[in-house]
């Protein structure tokens, strides 16, 4: 057909099936931008014209089907016209695909988000690509937006209403097994047939499977009952002044049946908001620290983690779940168990299929004698925080390893131009810092010491990618960023816990800011014996805190102990009511984290104040919708 299109291409084969797909033009994964949308009407227009048989949309890339908007253009909304016309644009052009007469199919292989899910809910049917990569979600609220172009209206009718506002709310993903589980997907095929299954499907006549009775008045008649629910859910995790759009999705499927253009306002007060656009941000954040090492060809296949304690332990499982082979030595057997016991769980509860669970556990090798040390591609020494111990082992190691091999230390408070002195080639040590719990914190410095070869730290970048970490270079000093940052933070709360405000007031003054959890039940969470070494090495001389000091004494060393600023049952803090807060007091108590953030920008530790935004959300947890702890300071 002779349509004139950049980013479509239109097929049709000799059955009279077209197969549209979307290859945008000049980039490596497919987006909706207003361009490809157009194209895709214009080839509506065309098939109006001469329809087919049936219409199968699918993607031209490798990368995965279609990743959502393009967010390049949600920076360019800087008036509420052009804010519905975005969602006006979608909701008509999908609400026309769901009304053509011929049968349609999306065919569904890896990243189908946003838009993209959007686009495949106003098909009639859905056919996902059974691999690892196949993901579907509206992680729109991510952005502190919402899913404006039908999938507040269809994935409820889909999937039933509790399951898409868990989504939708979350923005968690569901891959093609779940998708056809929970009814997203009419089926799921593996790669090898899938063109010939969609072909079949999409000319079956198959009916949709009818959303069960209970599902149905839960769209409909129950619909409040549903909301308040979900709205209480939201509530415990997100305050409305900080991150509206949760509370919006709720109340557009709710009272307008997810048609966002019934509700202008709405539109506008979301569009519109600091938090959409600092969370926008945000995202082009992480994915520059993505783009750390994409110009190294290093890749590692073998890691050799040294020391299976808290940290090791929990790294080697992490890189053992991304698909490593895993050797893990500590001086004993018996110290290697716990570890692998923890990675079972983790397998289990990540991998959910107990083929692939097994399959990771084989990839972890307990390895007391330090067999793998000569084939690994990356060691990482994550034993105790000692000087002479390290240089033992250092020595031991050099002239065991690969040439290429990465040599990294996870240490949080030793330097490491101390720690290279007994190598032969101390340019190649490089410090890889994980945070504590490995499996949740997304972000790994990677620590650049004076004269450090650049190869090597890209290397160590590319590899912290590979296992799905964000990396963020810096350079070697006191506490890198995230620790320099959080102490001076910490100080100021217990401080004020010295000048009798209750550590529950202190709390939820940073709860109230936006922060993810209070600074006195964080130092709980670390353990105060680790707050004090920290604050010894990083407060300047400061005294430490009397409230610090009595607790430690007594060995009242926070959750691990079972008591330190508040007593710990079944893993939570027993807070009593926080009373009122103090005016200013957030304000007072994070302003040393800041000042603490553009000092560390200025002398260069951290490459820009961009970065450092996205280091201190990444590392601490910093309220995302504030941009960050500069980009804060930059907007009051
Ligand atoms: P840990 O005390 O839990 O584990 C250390 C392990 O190393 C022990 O199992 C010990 O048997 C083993 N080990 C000691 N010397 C050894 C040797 N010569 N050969 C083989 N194994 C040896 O310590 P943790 O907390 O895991 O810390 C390890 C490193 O990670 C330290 O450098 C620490 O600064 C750093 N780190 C710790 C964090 C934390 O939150 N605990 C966070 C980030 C970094």
């Amino acid at each position: 057909m002779n349509v004139n299109l950049q980013h479509w291409r239109l097929d049709v084969d000799t059955q009279g099936i077209a197969t549209a797909t979307l290859d945008k033009a000049g980039e490596s994964a497919n987006s909706l931008s207003a361009e490809v949308l157009r194209e895709f009407s214009s080839l509506l227009d065309q098939l109006d014209v001469y329809p087919p048989k049936g219409l199968i949309i699918r993607s031209g890339k490798a990368a995965g089907f279609i990743a959502g908007a393009d967010i390049s253009e949600f920076s360019q909304l800087d008036t509420a016209e052009k804010g519905r016309a975005l969602v006006e644009r979608g909701w008509k052009l999908f609400n026309r695909l769901e009304a053509v007469k011929y049968p349609t199919l999306a065919l569904v292989r890896g990243h189908c988000l946003g838009g993209g899910l959007e686009l495949a809910l106003a098909c009639r049917y859905l056919l996902a690509v059974d691999e690892s990569g196949t993901k579907m979600g509206l992680p729109e609220v991510m952005l502190g937006i919402f899913p404006g172009w039908g999938g507040m209206l269809r994935l409820p009718q889909r999937v039933g209403p509790a399951a898409a506002l868990d989504m939708m709310l979350t923005g968690k993903t569901l891959d093609a097994k779940r998708a056809k589980k929970m009814g997203l997907a009419d089926d799921c095929v593996p790669p090898r047939v899938m063109e010939m299954a969609a072909r079949q499907l999409v000319v079956s006549g198959q009916p949709r499977r009818p959303l069960p009775f209970m599902q149905k008045l839960m769209n409909g008649p129950l619909k409040s009952v549903v909301a308040n629910g979900a709205r209480k859910q939201v509530a415990r995790k997100a305050r409305p002044q900080h991150y509206p759009a949760p509370y919006a999705i709720i109340d557009l499927w709710q009272k307008h049946d997810g048609n966002a253009l019934a509700a202008p306002e709405v539109v506008d007060r979301i569009i519109a908001s600091p938090t959409a656009r600092n969370l926008v941000r945000v995202f082009g954040l992480q994915e520059r620290l993505k783009g750390f090492g994409k110009d190294s060809d290093f890749k590692a296949r073998r890691v050799h983690v040294i020391g299976a304690g808290v940290m090791g332990g929990d790294i080697a499982a992490w890189c053992a779940l991304r698909g490593m082979t895993v050797t893990l030595q500590d001086q004993a057997l018996e110290r290697i168990a716990p570890a692998l016991k923890r990675a079972q769980s983790l397998f289990v509860k990540k991998l959910r299929d107990p083929l692939k669970a097994r399959a990771a556990f084989d990839r972890l090798i307990p390895d007391p004698q330090g067999d793998g040390v000569p084939h690994a591609d990356v060691i990482i020494e994550a034993i105790f925080e000692n000087v002479e111990a390290k240089h033992a082992l250092f020595r031991a190691l050099e002239p065991r390893m690969k040439p290429g091999a990465v040599l990294a230390t996870n240490t949080s408070s030793l330097k490491l131009e101390d720690l290279r002195t007994v190598l032969h080639r101390p340019e190649r040590l490089v410090g890889i810092h994980f945070f504590n719990p490995v499996s949740m914190m997304p972000l790994v410095e990677v620590v650049e010491a004076e004269g450090a070869d650049p190869t090597v730290v890209q290397a160590a970048c590319a590899f912290v990618k590979q296992i799905d970490k964000l990396p963020l270079p810096v350079k070697s000093a006191p506490g890198f960023l995230v620790n320099a940052v959080l102490a001076p933070y910490m100080l100021a709360a217990m401080r004020a816990v010295d000048e009798g405000i209750s550590p529950e007031t202190v709390d939820e003054a940073m709860l109230a800011f936006g922060m993810p959890m209070g600074p006195i039940e964080l130092i709980d969470t670390v353990g105060l014996d680790i707050a004090m070494a920290a604050g010894k090495q990083l407060a300047g001389g400061a005294d430490a805190p009397k409230c610090l000091l009595q607790r430690v004494k007594k060995n009242l060393l926070g959750k691990k102990s079972g008591q330190g600023f508040y007593a710990w049952s079944e893993g939570k803090p027993q807070k009593g009511s926080a009373g009122s807060v103090p005016a200013g007091l957030a304000e007072r108590l994070v302003k040393p984290l800041i000042d603490r953030t553009e000092r560390l920008v200025a002398e260069g530790i951290i490459g820009d104040a961009e970065l450092a935004d996205a280091g201190v959300i990444f590392g601490t947890g910093f309220a995302p919708f504030t941009g960050g702890p500069l980009n804060y300071r930059k907007s009051v």
